[in-house]
């Protein structure tokens, strides 16, 4: 009996048909692999001719779909340093991180574009690996499902929106595009100043996408539970104890609610599933060879 010939997977991308290039300073991008250049079915056109009626019919080839997938993947704006952020490359090492990636994949695999899917908001201490988790869900979104996506730092959304100002465009120029997308992340909430222009920005972004029924993702620094212990919090007559945060600290011990408002955070609570991401691990540090990147040239 012949045995069965084992194809070996392409060694550049391991049979994924595609590459994703880290340039400094630019977002994620993905490209067709150099074994699917040239498709032996439409040589590289994109077409394929099919048997038809009355004779040869040209049919989207079935690679046209890795390039629809690459220019979704590509529109997302994922950061350089997060561009090979994936839900395989996320390490489980306590109850939080499966909590976490159970949350953000479950809501990849059962988003649909025809009905409402509740979002998820990730909270935790920098370095927890909620970017890594919001970029793998568009990743896979894009990838997988062909649903296109974006994500936004919210701090720099608002200063291109500043910087339209400067050039006399209104707002609604860059808001525009990031109110029908289907799915939206919103990185680093409750980063800002919160000044009430700012906050007015942020309420129209989720409360339009909300009333369309539209699946907005987030993280933040900011917990939902106060951080401050009584042993930590400032002690009667208003001296503070030697071990107390001081004001930067205490800026960062805010609750979300307090720093995006009572209205927006229970929006948000609307519109997402909670989910704490605090492994109280540097993961860069704690982890030999860690980090799904190698961006910094480990
Ligand atoms: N559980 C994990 N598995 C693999 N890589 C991780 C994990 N947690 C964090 N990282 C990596 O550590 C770095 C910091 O994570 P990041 O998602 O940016 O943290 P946060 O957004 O919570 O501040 C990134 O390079 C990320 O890929
Ligand atoms: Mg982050
Ligand atoms: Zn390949
Ligand atoms: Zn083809």
């Amino acid at each position: 009996m012949a045995t069965p010939v084992e194809s070996t997977p392409c060694p550049s991308c391991g049979g994924a048909g595609y590459l994703v290039e880290q340039v400094l300073g630019k977002p994620a991008r993905a490209r067709r692999c150099e074994c699917q250049v040239r498709c032996s079915r439409c040589h590289g056109t994109g077409y394929a001719l099919v048997p038809g009626p009355s004779g040869p019919v040209a049919q989207p080839c079935a690679c046209k779909h890795l390039d629809e997938r690459l220019h979704l993947f590509n529109q997302i704006g994922i950061p350089a340093a997060l561009a090979t952020a994936s839900f395989a490359a996320f390490k489980v090492y306590s109850a939080e991180h499966s909590t976490a990636k159970n949350l953000a994949e479950d809501f990849a695999r059962t988003f649909r574009r025809d009905q409402p899917t509740r979002g998820f908001l990730l909270y935790g201490r920098p370095g927890g690996g909620k970017t890594h988790l919001l970029a793998s869900t568009l990743r896979w979104l894009a990838l997988e499902k062909g649903v296109a996506s974006r994500y936004v730092e919210f701090m720099l959304l608002l200063s291109d929106m500043k910087d339209g100002f400067s050039a006399g465009r209104s707002h609604m120029e860059i808001l525009r595009p990031l109110l029908s997308v289907p799915v939206l992340a919103i990185d680093e909430l409750g980063k800002e100043r919160g000044t009430p222009w700012e906050q007015s920005m942020l309420d129209e972004l989720i409360s339009r996408r909300f009333n369309s029924g539209l699946s907005t993702l987030f993280a933040t620094n900011y917990f939902v539970e106060p951080r401050f212990t009584p042993q930590s919090a400032p002690a009667a007559g208003g001296r503070r104890d030697p071990r107390s945060p001081d004001a930067r600290q205490e800026a960062e011990a805010m609750t979300l609610a307090q720093r995006v408002g009572d209205r927006i955070y229970s929006r948000l609570s609307e519109m997402c599933t909670f989910a704490k991401l605090d492994p109280n691990m540097d993961f860069r540090k704690d982890v030999p060879g860690a980090g799904a990147s190698g961006y910094w040239g480990r």
